[in-house]
């Protein structure tokens, strides 16, 4: 989901994403890191550089990383397919492949967590309905469905993204910038109940979002890489499957192959995605290419995806082939969520009073 930002709030964040960047190497233990994925497909190299590496160098700190599978989420725009449960395994499996380790990071599916979503009824109170109607992704929605059929938990689903966040005192949230109008609201409601509830001492910590700062990735058509647009190379893919995907992808007419993300944005990605693969810039990927042209490019990217992915691959397999043992982890990361979340529904009833 993306929408259209004023660009000021946007560099606001990215400079305080920096600062962020700083402050968590020097100091990780500070950090509470929630970020989470909807279960609607498999995860692809978009994600992959876009977030999950971040996930895992914020573990590898010593952070303390809360990675949440937003199953609700998927209801709000479509009926629960009964694809939820390969859907949610498939995503434990992504991230154990990518490096998560389950006995530093918790993983966890916010449905399992009772306490979690009780804390969406207090919340509630303390926005307003025109408040969250000004929420960009809603009003988006609202105008796309024409009014009419909008769920009701597709309104209020920002509020539920703040019990998700709050419910963990997470501090630091990594997203992209679509996300930014949520989190501001995740910290108007922890701001509110504070100033209601706690008489000048304050619960809730008001989170930070940490923007990822790689650089957006397209997909095989040039278009944004997204799971509903099928343009994606998923993680899970076979070598074979990647190459034909990028045998597939759009280029230009032109015969050399140059770094210019602005005129030539489908060359530059192949590139960019190329050097990302192999930690080097786009500009060497481009000379490596020399002059020729979009068919050596297409290989030199293969092969540097097909290496990099490799392992995870690896990994992925044997994952894959033991659903009880992703069912273990996703089990045990839901208790310990359920812990954190029903310690906070304790201290939040205590703090209004309806302790009887
Ligand atoms: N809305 C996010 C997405 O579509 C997923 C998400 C749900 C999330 N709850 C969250 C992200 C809390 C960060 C924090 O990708």
């Amino acid at each position: 989901m993306s929408s259209a930002l004023a660009p000021a709030p946007v560099e606001a964040a990215q400079r305080r994403s920096l600062e962020l960047d700083q402050a968590v190497r020097e100091d990780p233990h500070r950090y509470r890191v929630l970020t989470g994925d909807r279960p609607t497909g498999r995860l692809h190299v978009g994600h992959l550089f876009g977030s999950l590496l971040n996930r895992v160098c914020l573990q590898d700190l010593g952070a303390a990383v809360m990675v949440l599978i937003a199953d609700y989420q998927t209801i709000t725009d479509r009926d629960a397919p009964d694809s939820l449960p390969a859907d949610t395994l498939g995503l434990v499996a992504d991230y154990l492949a990518v490096g998560i380790d389950p006995a530093r990071s918790t993983i966890f599916a916010h449905s399992q967590v009772e306490a979690l979503n009780q804390l969406l009824i207090p919340f509630l109170s303390l926005v307003s309905v025109a408040e969250v109607s000004r929420n960009p992704t809603v009003k988006e929605e609202f105008g796309a469905t024409g009014g009419t059929s909008m769920s009701a938990l597709m309104f209020s689903y920002p509020v539920h993204q703040a019990a998700d966040i709050l419910s963990c005192h997470a501090n630091l949230v990594p997203v992209g910038k679509d996300q930014l109008p949520h989190l501001e609201l995740t910290r108007t409601i922890a701001r509110r109940f504070n100033d209601r509830y706690c008489d000048g001492h304050p619960y809730f910590p008001a989170p930070d979002g940490l923007l990822s700062v790689a650089p957006l990735l397209l997909g095989v058509d040039g278009q944004k890489m997204s799971k509903s647009r099928r343009n994606a190379i998923p993680l899970a893919a076979s070598a074979d499957e990647t190459a034909q995907l990028i045998r597939g992808a759009r280029t230009d007419s032109l015969r050399g192959i140059s770094y210019e993300p602005e005129h030539r944005p489908e060359v530059s990605n192949l590139l960019l995605l190329a050097a990302l693969c192999q930690g080097r810039t786009p500009q060497e990927i481009a000379q490596d290419v020399g002059d020729g042209g979009a068919a050596r490019l297409k290989l030199i990217l293969t092969e540097a995806l097909n290496e990099r992915l490799r392992p995870i691959r690896a990994r992925r397999r044997e994952l894959a082939a033991d659903p009880s043992y992703l069912r273990h982890v996703l089990a045990e990361g839901n208790d310990r969520a359920r812990q954190i979340a029903s310690q906070t529904l304790a201290d939040v009833r205590a703090l209004m009073h309806t302790v009887y």
